[in-house]
């Protein structure tokens, strides 16, 4: 979904084509995060002029028309702020008028770039009207914009500062949103902040830091600029409120080691793909920071003063990941890198919390926590998408070990469904990104309600493993493609490491236990058993599948999970119209469908439900079905009867980490034959930070 990206440069001389390639690249590295529309905007030839340039479709397309503009590239700056974003269109069609970086007016003397939605922007856009604005698009964007210049207005001859100005702002929007702000009245200087969408601040210096820390200033009276409530027309009156009150501290953390300001660069992102490359000192916005970059140095301030619980200091991380974690390298397509890292990357998930010799599971992000889980009185699970589906999979072997009633809902739904949750429930959120948007609304729901709140991520620093109790980072390295593959077995590892954890304590289990962590142990080798399958699988999609216009899959058990997660997977890269049945329901509905021309995949691995999918076999090849089927190697009848997908057998409650493998290699196969932009599908996101 949108993606911001940032670049300042202070006592570093930057020409304007560096800065236009750094803004351009940045954007390009979150491409993956799906988008419309790409845009940015640069310091123009004067102080008081900014360059806004736009374009609807790739951002290669953005580049080519930046490179046709008649500007001097070579024009250099010591210090300079530029900032770009893609667009995934929510309020009007994707356009160039509606693609970001929006403005105040005709001379730019206000520019932002947003990822959310301000949810109230129809008002604030009812009375800027009634004050004489007129709105050159239909975004909610554009409002904020006009609102920055008419607070500015009236703010004129009060030397108002930057972030003031903000925080004015900030205040009567609704919604989500990370914004980032530049100013032909307030040069040099960005104002960054956010409210439910992420965004984070890379810092690129030659010297060491003084500090790995930034101190927040706190206002020091109730309201740091002590403008009054809202006026009943929504905006606080301008003329009244006094001056503003900060605590100025000196930003400790920018100082070179001799106390003196020191060339640096700022990286601004959504996330932190867009910024591995620059610098690995990272530093993530809280909800309500407003992060004001001047003159080298960077300023956390409050939108509100705070309830005294909110931490004093922003630290500097440093990111975990590589820049060739985030290239294609040999691959075509980031989704089939990330089908084939699975064998290192549940072993990533795995590594230092599984014993294998001892049969030991040790989470350390939920210690302190595990006896409360163990009293829950019931356990939801809450997610989106394959994340869903993960939880789904796992839902039966939690409630086997712990004995703790389990549900497992989608996070839409259950905020539908004001879902009644209490103190003494465990809410696990589970989340590759950390940052979507229905999950978060649905972890703070719960987050109030006094239940234990558990995340299951892989993005360390993102909103829901910052705001969870406890938690478990999957550690699945970043995922590029929109399809999720890599991250669902991690999640899928995830859960069922928690839940053998939580069940440590119950002998009976013991024996179970040990199986399950003897199937972990083969894991890796098993999904290399499946992944050598690949030229069959692409011979399969080629052959068989890729001129059909639907596909049905079938499993129950276990493997209703992995149908469904299969069936999205198809339908999402290639376009095929693909529905995942529980073989159990296929009498109540599903049967009408099938004849001999509605191509079918019959999940039958072994386990106790054996029988039962059998019986769901005979009832296809009795309407004429041709199934083809998923199972076990050796598995002789089926072998010789039906066309097969044959995989190895491992403890059933793990069978469906590896009979996703073949799903996904031939979703994955299905798309490049249907010449789709498999990491880009269209209309999709990655991240999905809106509601
Ligand atoms: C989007 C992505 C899916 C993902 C879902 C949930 O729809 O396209 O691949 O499963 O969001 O995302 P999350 O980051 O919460 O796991």
């Amino acid at each position: 979904m949108c993606g911001i990206f940032g670049y300042l440069n202070f006592l570093v001389e930057r020409d304007r084509r560096f800065v236009l390639d750094t803004l351009i690249k940045g954007l390009s590295r979150l491409e993956y995060r799906g988008y419309d529309s790409a845009g940015l905007a640069v310091d123009g030839d004067t102080e008081d002029q900014t360059f806004i340039f736009k374009q609807v479709g790739k951002v290669a397309a953005l580049k080519k028309l930046v490179d046709t503009q008649e500007i001097d590239f070579e024009k250099s700056y010591i210090s300079h702020c530029g900032m770009a974003h893609t667009r995934w269109a929510t309020h009007g069609q994707p356009s160039q008028l509606n693609s970001h970086p929006h403005r105040s007016d005709n001379h730019n003397e206000f520019t932002l770039v947003h990822n959310g939605i301000i949810t109230n922007y129809k008002e604030i856009k009812t009375l800027l009207e009634k004050k004489g604005f007129s709105f050159e698009t239909e975004t909610d964007t554009e409002c904020v914009a006009k609102l920055t210049k008419y607070l500015y207005d009236s703010q004129k001859n009060s030397d108002i500062t930057f972030t003031d100005l903000v925080k004015m702002v900030v205040k009567e929007l609704e919604g989500s949103f990370a914004f980032i702000f530049k100013s032909t009245h307030f040069p040099n200087e960005i104002v960054a902040t956010r409210r439910g969408s992420p965004l984070l601040i890379g810092v690129k210096t030659a010297k060491k830091l003084k500090v790995d820390f930034v101190d927040v200033e706190f206002g020091n009276a109730p309201d740091a600029i002590n403008i009054p409530d809202k006026d009943p027309t929504g905006f606080m009156d301008p003329t009244e409120g006094g001056r503003p009150q900060m605590n100025r501290s000196l930003s400790r953390a920018f100082m070179s080691e001799d106390g003196m300001p020191q060339p640096i660069e700022f990286f601004l992102a959504s996330d932190a793909s867009a910024i591995v490359e620059h610098t690995k000192r990272v530093l993530y916005l809280e909800d309500d920071d407003i992060a004001h970059i001047a003159d080298g140095e960077l300023h956390i301030h409050r939108l509100r003063r705070d309830d005294g619980n909110s931490p004093a200091t922003r630290s500097i991380q440093t990111l975990e990941i590589e820049l060739a974690e985030i290239m294609k390298g040999s691959f075509d397509h980031f989704m089939q890198k990330e089908i084939y890292e699975q064998p290192e990357s549940v072993v990533n998930t795995m590594r230092g919390r599984v014993n294998f010799e001892t049969h030991k599971v040790t989470l350390g992000g939920l210690r302190g926590y595990l006896s409360i889980i163990r009293r829950a009185r019931r356990i939801v699970f809450i997610a989106c998408g394959t994340s869903f589906h993960s939880c789904l999979a796992t839902r039966a072997i939690f409630e086997e070990l712990t004995e703790i009633p389990s549900q497992v809902d989608l996070a839409s739904d259950f905020l539908d469904r004001r879902t009644p949750i209490f103190r003494d429930d465990v809410c696990v959120f589970v989340s590759q990104s950390g940052e979507t948007a229905d999950t978060i609304m649905a972890m703070r729901y719960c987050l109030e309600r006094g239940a234990v709140c558990v995340g299951i991520t892989n993005t360390v620093g993102s909103s829901i493993s910052r705001e969870t109790h406890c938690g478990v980072h999957i550690n699945a390295g970043p995922e590029i493609g929109v399809a999720s593959t890599k991250a669902y077995t991690s999640q899928y590892i995830a859960l069922v490491m928690m839940a053998i954890q939580l069940s440590e304590d119950r002998l009976s289990t013991t024996k179970r236990r040990e199986e399950i962590i003897d199937g972990l142990y083969r894991l890796p080798g098993h999904v290399k058993e499946v992944l050598a399958q690949d030229a069959n699988l692409q011979k399969l999609a080629e052959e068989t599948l890729s001129k059909e216009k639907s596909l049905l899959l079938m499993g129950r058990g276990y493997q209703n999970a992995t149908c469904l997660e299969g069936a999205l997977k198809i339908k999402e890269i290639s376009y095929m119209h693909s529905e995942g049945i529980l073989a159990g329901e296929l009498k109540h509905g599903p049967l009408a469908l099938i004849d001999e021309n509605m191509p079918v995949i019959l999940i039958m691995t072994k386990d106790s439900l054996y029988p039962k999918v059998q019986s769901a076999l005979q009832q296809v090849t009795a309407r004429k079905g041709q199934p083809i089927i998923i199972c076990n190697t050796g598995d002789d009848n089926l072998i010789r009867d039906y066309k097969t997908i044959q995989v190895p057998q491992t403890a059933d409650c793990l069978q469906g980490l590896i009979n996703i493998i073949p799903l996904q290699l031939l979703s994955y196969y299905l798309a490049v034959l249907g010449n789709i932009d498999v990491d880009f599908p269209r209309n999709l996101a990655k991240s999905v930070t809106v509601e």
